[in-house]
């Protein structure tokens, strides 16, 4: 099944009294169980991408069906919201109750589970998310990291078939960006759909897939290799390569062949 189908997407917004034009015939197709990339400058149309994609924003033309559902009409739109879940890059923006058990409980609230049986799969959620030991904590005190992961056991909650990652750990530590990602990686594995915006080279570069969106077109959809060794986009976006990809391009000059050419520090090091 696919989860994302648009063709030829249009979308412009309201900016006072004019229509602004933010994103101009995109075609993409993402299947279910696939994890994309998705980059590209400030203000090139990601994030009102994904507000589209999950029935944020609508459509100015073109056509978008969503798992399944044609998103020009607004049920669709309003059933899409609760199955594709966005985690956005603040992490305050985004709780509901005010500890991480109320939170998940909200989240579950239509699901009409016995009481016993929803507090037990709270606990089961917030031990996914490595949160089960601050289930009472104020949501005020946790630590940004802490409010990500919260978030993501929001998705949990809801049993979103899709989350769109948005630039989610921009203002995290490394020790956060590695706690989300690898709770995205996990729940990929287990049939999830990840879309994962963010800028930084070395998340790209280990993507199966990454979709690239400059001034609200897409210039590029594909793998990793072709698009930092030979399509040439990344020089003339101004990308700073992730050192890797400076050394594979080292070897790419000496003749390697693209396929063996490393897009990961270990399949460098398995190189050298
Ligand atoms: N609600 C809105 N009304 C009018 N214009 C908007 C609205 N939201 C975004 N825009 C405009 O649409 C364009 C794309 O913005 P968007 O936030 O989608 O970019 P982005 O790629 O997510 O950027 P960033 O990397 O900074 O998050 C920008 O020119 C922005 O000013
Ligand atoms: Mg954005």
């Amino acid at each position: 099944m696919k989860m994302i189908r648009a063709h030829n997407l249009t979308l412009s917004l309201r900016d006072g009294q004019r229509r602004l034009p933010v994103l101009q015939g995109i075609d993409i197709h993402i299947k279910q169980g696939e994890w994309v990339a998705l980059t590209g400058a400030n203000g090139c149309g990601k994030t009102s991408l994904i507000r589209t994609f999950n029935g944020l924003n609508t459509p100015s033309a073109g056509s978008l069906s969503v798992a399944g559902l044609d998103m020009r009409s607004p049920q669709n739109r309003a059933a899409v919201k609760q199955r594709v879940q966005l985690v956005f890059q603040n992490p305050e923006a985004q709780t509901v109750g005010s500890t991480p058990f109320e939170d998940i409980a909200f989240g579950l609230e239509n699901r009409g589970l016995p009481r016993n049986l929803m507090i037990m799969r709270i606990r089961e959620i917030l031990q996914q998310v490595g949160l089960d030991h601050k289930a009472e904590a104020d949501v005020a005190t946790l630590s940004g990291g802490e409010r990500q992961r919260l978030a993501v056991g929001s998705c949990l909650a809801l049993e979103a078939d899709m989350i769109i990652f948005d630039e989610a750990t921009s203002m995290l530590d490394p020790a956060g960006r590695r706690d989300i990602t690898e709770l995205a990686q996990g729940l990929w594995r287990s049939g999830t759909t990840v879309l994962w915006v963010t800028q930084r080279m070395e998340e790209l570069a280990e993507s199966p897939r990454i979709a690239v969106l400059g001034g609200g077109q897409l210039l590029y959809d594909g793998d990793p290799r072709t698009l930092f060794y030979t399509s040439g986009l990344p020089d003339s976006l101004g990308w700073v390569p992730a050192p890797v990809v400076s050394v594979g391009r080292l070897l790419h000059s000496q003749g390697w062949p693209l396929h063996l050419l490393p897009l990961t520090e270990p399949q460098l090091e398995e190189l050298l």
